[in-house]
């Protein structure tokens, strides 16, 4: 990324979803830029603004004098919070509708949306399709917008290193689908451009500099970690029946897993826009975390 965007330090801006993966790299973006930033999420913590998006009598105000809104809500692809049922439409479509009307209501003049970079095929799954239908309800909006679509960042590829870590990684079919993934930062890098610029449409489909199979990216974590690479191929069947019979029962898990196959099984390189690399990032993080 340029880094630098247009000039205009605008006044106030709201990040929504400022404490997830790609919501804290905004808001540090942001801030570094010298504009005045506010995060807001169900925990936001410090002094952020809690509100729920899916319970619009906790958005009321909190667009007061707020010039530009980012949203980086979504519904988490952690397996681990799989306790949440909520659906991704409820969240990422209805959710950010919710927020959208109080930005228009409070006279916010922009919103910048982070979605996700998707394939036809990948559209047709819940997880994407709930972005789709949120961008499609900004289009129609009154105010300026903004839509930043990131193929997986980084962060989302830290699993592969814990599996190389512990010596063998797995890939779904024979690992040959190709991505680019994003550094996070490139990505709020991204989306503080789309902030800055001046009036208009912003459209931004944005990866990294790197389009990798899921083989080679399991390759990059061993070679990072020194181990010999063991990487064993796993038919989709599996998480395909559990998908189906997780449906009735819980949606959202359902979702997730559909997602989460798919989006390995196809290609999806978007533009190189970001620079830092997927190596790095994982020589960065090759010792784990401690705790
Ligand atoms: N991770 C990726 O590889 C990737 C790739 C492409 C696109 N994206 C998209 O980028 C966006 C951000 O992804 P991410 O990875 O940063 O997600 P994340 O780490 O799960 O963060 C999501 C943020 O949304 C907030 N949130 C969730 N439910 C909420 C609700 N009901 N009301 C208010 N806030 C809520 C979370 O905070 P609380 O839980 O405290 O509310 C958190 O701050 C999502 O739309 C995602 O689909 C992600």
């Amino acid at each position: 990324m340029s880094g630098s965007g247009g000039s205009r330090v605008t006044g106030q801006v709201l990040v929504a979803g400022g404490t997830g993966v790609v919501g804290r790299e905004v808001a540090r973006e942001l801030g570094a830029r010298g504009h005045h930033v506010r995060v807001c999420a169900r925990r936001p913590g410090g002094d952020g603004i809690t509100a729920d998006v899916t319970r619009p009598e906790t958005l009321k105000g909190i667009c007061d004098g707020v010039d530009v809104v980012v949203s980086t809500v979504g519904g988490s692809l952690d397996i681990r919070k799989v306790r949440d049922r909520t659906s991704y439409d409820s969240i990422d479509n209805l959710g950010n509708q919710a927020l959208l009307a109080e930005a228009e209501r409070a006279g916010v003049r922009r919103f910048v949306y982070v979605s996700v970079f998707s394939t036809p095929k990948l559209r047709r799954l819940e997880y994407v399709a709930a972005h789709v239908r949120f961008e499609e309800a900004l289009r129609e909006s009154r105010l300026e917008w903004g839509v930043v679509r990131p193929t997986g960042v980084f962060a989302f590829f830290l699993e592969v290193l814990s599996m190389a870590r512990r010596g063998r990684a797995v890939v779904l079919g024979d690992g040959s689908a190709r991505t680019n993934p994003v550094h996070e930062a490139d990505v709020a890098a991204a989306v503080a451009d789309a902030v800055a610029a001046e009036g208009g449409v912003v459209e931004t489909d944005i990866g990294g500099p790197d389009a990798l199979t899921r083989r080679e990216i399991a390759e990059t974590a061993f070679r990072v970690v020194g181990r010999e690479p063991r990487i064993t191929g796993t038919p989709p069947g599996a998480l395909r029946a559990a998908a189906a019979l997780f449906l009735p029962m819980n949606p959202r898990l359902s979702a997730l897993l559909r997602f989460g196959t798919e989006v390995s099984l196809g290609d999806a390189v978007a533009p190189a826009l970001g620079t830092r690399r997927l190596e790095d990032y994982f020589a960065e993080k090759r010792s784990p975390v401690p705790g």
